[in-house]
């Protein structure tokens, strides 16, 4: 049975009978809202609104929620986007309720994102995520099979989220080829395509007590520093992350190497 654990109490909650599905009211992206307020502590004006919802399924992105009977549990917002004449899905958001985290429930609520969109003919969903967070760094590689190879400095500017510890939001591009070897081994095998790592980076397991404490948020953004420097050199000679590792302490290590287009394409 898969269970999350809530933050710092020893409750154990049951994943296993929650329904994901796509939202099919108005009430159910009300409540997208709620939890993304819940999850982010955004203020209201940075928060996602409910029209932004309703037009993202409107206009063929994705709203997708993880149900408890009638309580949402997680979600998931999409938008479609376009480059060099190809579509593709920008996944917005992805949030799971404290309780529910660490049991598979948010790679279960990406493995549907992933089955709607090559339903509907996309082959690649993207999505940005903060390089110091270790958990979803190891989630998006290691555990979905994305890949990255590229950087943007202080996307949002600084945000009212405590998630954040208002640094600047240095954002990797998470590329997720829906049919590519890698993404249907990792899928089928739970094992990512071997590669030799050329270059590591760091991130320590502190980060999240430096990010969070006024005191030490300097120490936080030394990495920062250090890292976006580190990334935005390897890109721009051609390295790409590949895999992640995390050690027993907690640490986190991106391990960067040659990207092989032929990984694109089914066997
Ligand atoms: C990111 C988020 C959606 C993940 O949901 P989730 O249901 O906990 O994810 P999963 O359980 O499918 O996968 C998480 C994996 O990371 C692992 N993990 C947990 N804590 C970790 C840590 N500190 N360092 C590294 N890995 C960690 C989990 O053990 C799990 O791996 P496993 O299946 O091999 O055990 C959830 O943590 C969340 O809502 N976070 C806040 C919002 C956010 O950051 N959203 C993403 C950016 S938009």
């Amino acid at each position: 049975m898969a269970t999350g654990q809530a933050a710092g109490t020893r409750e154990q909650v049951s994943i296993d009978s929650l329904v994901i599905r796509k939202c099919q009211n108005l009430d159910e992206m009300r409540a997208c809202v709620a939890l993304q307020k819940e999850v982010w502590n955004f203020s209201d004006l940075e928060l996602v609104p409910l029209r932004m919802f309703v037009v993202a399924e409107k206009v063929g992105g994705q709203v997708i929620g993880a149900f408890a009977g009638n309580e949402m549990v997680g979600f998931a917002l999409s938008i479609p986007g376009a480059r060099g004449g190809r579509s593709y899905l920008h996944s917005h958001m992805l949030a799971v309720r404290k309780q529910y985290r660490n049991a598979g429930l948010g790679r279960r609520i990406k493995l549907l994102q992933r089955d709607d969109a090559i339903a509907r003919g996309f082959e690649l969903i993207e999505w940005t995520f903060d390089p110091l967070e270790i958990k979803n760094a190891y989630l998006n590689i290691e555990k979905l099979g994305t890949i990255a190879r590229r950087y943007t400095v202080n996307q949002y500017g600084i945000t009212t989220s405590p998630l954040q510890g208002s640094l600047p939001t240095d954002r990797l591009v998470a590329e997720w080829w829906l049919k590519s070897k890698r993404v249907e081994k990792l899928t089928r095998s739970g094992t990512n395509p071997g590669f030799i790592p050329l270059q590591s980076i760091q991130v320590p397991a502190q980060i999240y007590g430096w990010k969070s404490d006024p005191r030490t948020r300097q120490r936080a953004k030394e990495v920062q520093d250090r890292n976006r420097s580190e990334f935005l050199t390897a890109f721009a000679s051609g390295l790409c992350i590949l895999g992640y590792e995390r050690d027993p302490r907690g640490n986190g290590k991106f391990l960067l190497g040659k990207w092989d287009e032929n990984w694109l394409y089914k066997a």
